[in-house]
């Protein structure tokens, strides 16, 4: 049973919180799809302001909709469309102020209106992408990408 956690009275505090307990979240006698299920349930638990949290898996050169929280979403993502295409093509975050600004973004939730994607990579081969989306344009930050950054170290360490 997952016994709610306190969660930090600021931002940062918040992540740290966040960052601490992740661990006991993933395990790599786990299969794949299990810590992508319960890291995006975690992270929907601890985030505030977001409407979708979740993973898309990179599978036969291109990103499949995997585990997620919020409303069902386009399926399949070509590398380099989109946020998700482009972050996965570059192997670099994305952090997108204002989605209705970004050329070629994927609108899977008519309420989104930022979004932060991090890449998933392991060994140098790209895994999959983390993507969150806010209906609160400019939502997410240095502080969110850092932290969400080391949130995927843990799960690539721990998990894959
Ligand atoms: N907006 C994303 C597509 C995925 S949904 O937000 C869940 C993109 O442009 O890649």
């Amino acid at each position: 049973m997952f016994v709610p956690i306190e969660k930090g009275k600021t931002k940062k505090e918040n992540y740290e919180i966040l960052l601490q307990n992740v661990v006991y979240f993933l395990s790599k006698e786990d299969k794949n799809v299990t810590s992508f299920s319960n890291l995006s349930a975690y992270l929907n638990y601890f985030l505030d302001d977001i409407n979708w949290v979740g993973f898309y898996l990179y599978e036969d050169g291109k990103l499949i909709l995997g585990p997620f929280q919020g409303l069902p979403a386009c399926t399949e993502i070509k590398i380099g469309v989109g946020v998700c295409g482009g972050a996965a093509k570059d192997k670099v975050t994305y952090v997108v102020k204002d989605v209705h600004q970004f050329d070629g973004h994927i609108a899977c939730d008519s309420n989104s209106n930022s979004e932060i994607v991090v890449p998933i990579v392991k060994d140098n081969k790209l895994i999959g992408v983390l993507d969150i989306d806010s209906p609160i344009r400019n939502r997410f930050d240095e502080l969110d990408k850092v932290y969400l950054e080391k949130v995927i170290e843990k799960l690539v360490d721990i998990a894959l």
